[in-house]
């Protein structure tokens, strides 16, 4: 959803559609991470919806969204996994494909991969 040209002041998680749209829009990333061979054996063993839940909240309280985010910190959620940069570039690869899905506009694509480049540091080579 694009909302932009109505409010351009809004937050990031009102621009998304709040929490139904990023709900939304982490449930694709997942269904992406499980078709991408790059990454899906690293879910292997996870329960799809924890994992689209705690994502889910992550966005909407770092989006400006009045959700508390109950999962681990990036250090902590990654550390021993030793994920390369192949796999993190391909987890944003997953996530544009997502927010391409919802029709996110570009505006919000670019914020969105700030954020994510910024969290490199958090989960790669540890
Ligand atoms: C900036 C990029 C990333 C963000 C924002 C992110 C976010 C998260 C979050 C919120 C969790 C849940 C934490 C918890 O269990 O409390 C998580 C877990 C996880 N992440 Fe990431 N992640 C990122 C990159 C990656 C990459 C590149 C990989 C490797 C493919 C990866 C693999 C995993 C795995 C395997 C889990 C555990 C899932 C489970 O417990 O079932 N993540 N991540």
């Amino acid at each position: 959803m694009n909302t932009e040209a109505i409010c351009p002041n809004a937050t990031l998680y009102e621009r998304l559609g709040k929490r139904p749209g990023i709900e939304a829009i982490a449930t694709d990333i997942f269904n992406n991470h499980m078709k991408n061979p790059l990454i899906n054996t690293r879910y292997a063993n996870s329960d799809p919806a924890n994992v689209i839940r705690l994502v889910t909240e992550m966005c909407c309280a770092g989006f400006g969204g009045p959700e508390t985010y109950s999962g681990k910190d990036m250090i902590s959620a990654h550390k021993g996994m030793n994920i390369n940069a192949v796999e993190f570039v391909a987890v944003c690869d997953d996530v544009l494909a997502a927010l391409d899905m919802h029709n996110v506009g570009k505006r919000e694509k670019d914020e969105i991969l700030c954020i994510l480049y910024s969290l490199k540091n958090e989960v790669v080579h540890l």
